[in-house]
């Protein structure tokens, strides 16, 4: 097992430094970090703190959600989106960290499961934080708590397993600081993320994304993804827009897949 892979050593797959497309940001070494050896690094609050904040900064397909209007309650946006990783699949997940020790900063992650059946059971697990954070978005955030409600009504109707399961049964969320983006972040975060589905042989990784979202149509192409199905037009999350389609890539891994170095 790689030192990568079993999260005993983020080092082992440190690498150069990244620059960012901000105009101002400097030359930043980051570390890619499996979540179990981040959280023992940097513990649960500093790590969680970070996956919200990038979360909902990049969530409005690739865009900041701030500012806009919707779903201003970020810590809930994020028990929807990602806080279910480091909570229970930590051995699958990533982070990009900058910096070392208690202060490193996580400026990107790569999150998900091998078993996406196994995680949409396990994900109820979810339900007590959620409940919870809804009930104070009830009164404090009432625009996120209806959104909330339509998300979970939505889990709930997705009750039969998904039959692309069977060839791509790991699915993955990407997602790096604005600051940072393009500047090889989310490249070397996909890879490792990809290098540790290889390792527990998993055949394949699907992931869902919007026609809306600019950034990342190109860069999973550009990663060996194809388009696995689309959906219709008129089912965004997010109201003003009306056109965006639902978009799922897929790749095989195994041996002969191919990655770019
Ligand atoms: C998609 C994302 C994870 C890529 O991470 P990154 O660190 O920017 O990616 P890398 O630097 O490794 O790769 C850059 C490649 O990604 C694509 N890309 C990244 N930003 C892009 C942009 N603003 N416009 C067009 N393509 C972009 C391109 O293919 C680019 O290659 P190029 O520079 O040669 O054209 C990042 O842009 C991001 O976090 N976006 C917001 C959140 C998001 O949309 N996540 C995916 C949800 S499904």
């Amino acid at each position: 097992m790689s030192g990568a892979a079993d999260g005993r050593s983020g080092a082992a797959i440190a690498g150069g430094a990244v620059r960012g497309s901000g105009a101002a940001s400097a030359p930043t070494a980051l570390r890619i970090v499996r979540l179990d050896a981040a959280l023992r690094e940097i513990g649960r609050r500093r790590l969680e703190a970070g996956l919200v904040d990038i979360c909902h900064r990049t969530g409005l397909y690739g865009r900041d959600m701030a500012g806009t209007g919707i779903f201003d309650d970020r810590k809930l946006f994020a028990l929807f989106f990602v806080l279910y990783y480091p909570r229970f699949e930590p051995s699958s997940g990533f982070v990009a960290l900058e910096g070392e020790g208690k202060a490193a900063r996580v400026r990107g992650y790569c999150v998900g499961t091998p078993d996406s059946a196994r995680q949409a059971r396990s994900v109820r697990r979810m339900a007590p934080a959620l409940f919870l954070r809804m009930a104070f978005a009830a009164l404090v955030h009432p625009e996120s708590y209806r959104i909330a409600r339509r998300l979970v009504a939505g889990a709930k109707a997705e009750t039969a397993p998904d039959p692309s399961w069977k060839d791509y049964p790991a699915h993955l969320h990407i997602n790096v600081d604005p600051e940072l983006q393009r500047g090889g972040a989310g490249g070397r975060l996909i890879e490792a993320f990809e290098a540790r589905m290889r390792e527990l042989k998993v055949p394949g990784i699907q992931l869902h994304t919007s026609t809306e979202n600019a950034k990342a149509i190109p860069f999973y192409r550009k990663r060996g993804y194809e388009v696995l199905s689309e959906g219709a037009p008129g089912q965004s999350l997010w109201p003003g827009f009306p056109d965006a389609r639902d978009l799922a890539f897929c790749k095989r891994l195994g041996s002969a897949a191919k990655t770019l170095a």
